[in-house]
């Protein structure tokens, strides 16, 4: 589904990714951990085209990008791999002068073409499968932080996305909500979703994801089992970050 060919991304003379190659295939769920500033957030920015690649290419379902193609070309592309992918960021984003139903129509009907009654009934099967039937005609200032992460999932779900990236979704939240995001990821990571997950949540990555990537300086140190990740990590680098992160 995802194939990452020798991609390296700079920021003027900064390398920030460092020769990444890895393919994901579907059903997949990918947990990214690593240190602040190693490149995960970047990394899922440049699968999905919110960043330019500087070098290398990457296949998304079937789309082709490269970075030596002109930016033109790198643009169509781009749009299609938006097509493809939703995307959940650490805050979500949503219309405040929107409902909850009407934030996660909007993409149905202006993406997908659908009228509006069909977006209503999409939309509607969605917030009940995040748990927020009741929520749809609130809005999302009257919502707890986990509440308005779980419109932000469906909303990204209207688009029915082949792949889902999520970066860091339940970090902006107060630890006692984390669970009911997390809950959703699950149920979604059970349907078969593709997913790449970048978060701190070391016991989710360890349930939920079926392979760690651990990243340090804009590389892949590590690619790995969760079980044998985490009992026994092959690097200096993942031992200390484990030590680090076991401490709290
Ligand atoms: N738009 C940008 N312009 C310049 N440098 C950037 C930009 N975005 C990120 N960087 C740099 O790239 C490096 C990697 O950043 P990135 O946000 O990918 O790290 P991260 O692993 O997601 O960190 P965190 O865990 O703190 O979110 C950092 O050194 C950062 O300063
Ligand atoms: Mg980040």
């Amino acid at each position: 589904m995802i194939q990452v060919m020798d991609l390296s991304k700079s920021y003027d003379q900064n390398e920030v990714l460092k020769h990444i190659s890895l393919t994901i295939p579907a059903h997949q769920v990918v947990a990214v951990i690593g240190p602040s500033g190693s490149g995960k957030s970047t990394f899922l920015r440049c699968l999905n085209g919110l960043e330019m690649i500087t070098s290398g290419a990457i296949t998304v379902n079937n789309h082709h990008l490269n970075a030596t193609e002109s930016k033109k070309k790198q643009q169509k592309t781009i749009h299609r791999v938006r097509q493809d992918t939703g995307m959940v960021f650490q805050q979500f984003n949503l219309y405040p002068h929107k409902t909850v139903i009407e934030n996660v129509m909007e993409a149905i009907i202006v993406v997908k073409k659908q009228s509006k009654e069909q977006a209503k009934t999409i939309a509607s099967q969605l917030l009940k499968r995040v748990g927020l039937q009741e929520k749809e005609d609130v809005y999302p200032s009257k919502l707890s932080g986990g509440q308005q992460q779980r419109v932000a999932i469906a909303r990204a779900l209207a688009m029915e996305p082949k792949i889902m990236l999520f970066d860091e979704p339940t970090s902006a939240l107060d630890p006692e909500l984390v669970g009911e995001v997390l809950k959703v990821m699950k149920e979604l990571a059970d349907e078969g979703m593709t997913m790449v997950i970048v978060t701190h949540e070391m016991r989710f990555a360890q349930d939920a994801a079926d392979r760690i990537l651990f990243m340090a300086d804009g590389q892949i140190v590590e690619d790995a089992e969760p079980k044998k990740f985490f009992s026994d990590p092959s690097t200096e680098r993942a031992q200390k970050f484990l030590a680090k992160v076991n401490e709290f």
